[in-house]
């Protein structure tokens, strides 16, 4: 079993809080790892970094089944000790949205920090306004988090971020939502994965690649590779993801992976995998 980062824990607060399986504290521990690297590492490099949640939560999660709570995305990435210059943070549930409000203004009363409350694919607008603009003098880099629920990504919503300065760290969840649909999403006409791989073409791929039905993940995975390279990002094989597995049933839930144009951000990811199998590299407890 994982250890609870010291650093990561925080007490319930009555609000709002999703409940989460115990293998999310090794979610939160890498995202922790690599936003210390990224809001740190890219200090002196740009003039504004910006952190971006399209899935939010509300900024608190508590591990089923134990009085365990964790700080969630947001919320890490407010902690850090070199703070983002300004935060876009979207979640559609109203009532995440409020606990998350609140949970904000009590760690991070000075941060800057705009809310888009709603669906992040319909409201990609607004998200891409609340980043300031850069120019030769004053350049911004955004970090933004895609991490929802299952492979209900749409890439037209990534595509039209990656017209920005903009790194991401994807969640990939293809482990069970892709598994337990595999007869709707590639037998069916279920558009899902063309949203989640901006093509329809993966279908003719994959009947071609004779590949085992069990192995649909990794091809998912590869596919949603090859289509960040197609804007431009570095192509990041299969090996630079980490895969997170559920702790009872050792049962593979999804990809974490990082995208982006620069190298600097890679070699930082490089340690994030390496601490992430290391742990006593890091001040964690049990
Ligand atoms: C897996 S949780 C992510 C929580 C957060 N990133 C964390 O780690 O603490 C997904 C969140 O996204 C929200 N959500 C689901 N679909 C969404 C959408 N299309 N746009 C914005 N938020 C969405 C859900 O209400 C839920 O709070």
């Amino acid at each position: 079993m994982s250890a609870v980062p010291a650093n990561l824990r925080t007490e319930g607060d009555g609000l709002r809080t999703s409940i989460v399986g115990n293998w999310a504290k090794e979610k939160y521990r890498l995202l922790a790892i690599y936003y210390e690297m990224f809001s740190t590492g890219m200090k002196d490099k740009w003039d504004q970094r910006v952190y971006i949640d399209l899935y939010a939560g509300g900024g608190i999660a508590r591990i089923d089944g134990t009085g365990t709570h964790l700080k969630g995305s947001p919320l890490i990435a407010l902690t850090v000790r070199n703070r983002f210059d300004k935060y876009v943070l979207c979640e559609e549930d109203e009532d995440l949205m409020a606990a998350l409000k609140v949970r904000v203004k009590r760690v991070a009363p000075a941060a800057d920090v705009s809310y888009i409350s709603g669906n992040c694919d319909e409201r990609v607008e607004e998200i891409s306004n609340a980043v300031p603009r850069g120019s030769s003098d004053r350049r911004v880099l955004s970090l933004c988090l895609v991490d929802p629920f299952d492979f209900g990504i749409k890439f037209s919503t990534i595509r039209r971020l990656s017209r920005l300065f903009i790194d991401f760290v994807v969640l990939l969840a293809v482990g069970m939502d892709a598994n337990r649909n595999y007869d709707h999403y590639v037998e069916g006409n279920s558009p899902k994965i063309d949203d989640a791989l901006g093509n329809s073409e993966w279908r003719d791929r994959w009947r071609a690649s004779g590949i085992k039905r069990r192995n649909f993940r990794q091809f998912l995975a590869e596919e949603f590779a090859t289509s960040m390279a197609s804007l431009d990002y570095i192509a990041t094989p299969l090996n630079q993801m980490k895969l997170v597995k559920s702790g009872e049933k050792n049962l593979p839930l999804y990809y974490l992976a990082l995208f982006s144009r620069h190298q600097t951000a890679h070699k930082f990811w490089d340690d994030v995998l390496k601490y992430g199998t290391d742990q006593r590299q890091l001040d964690f407890d049990s």
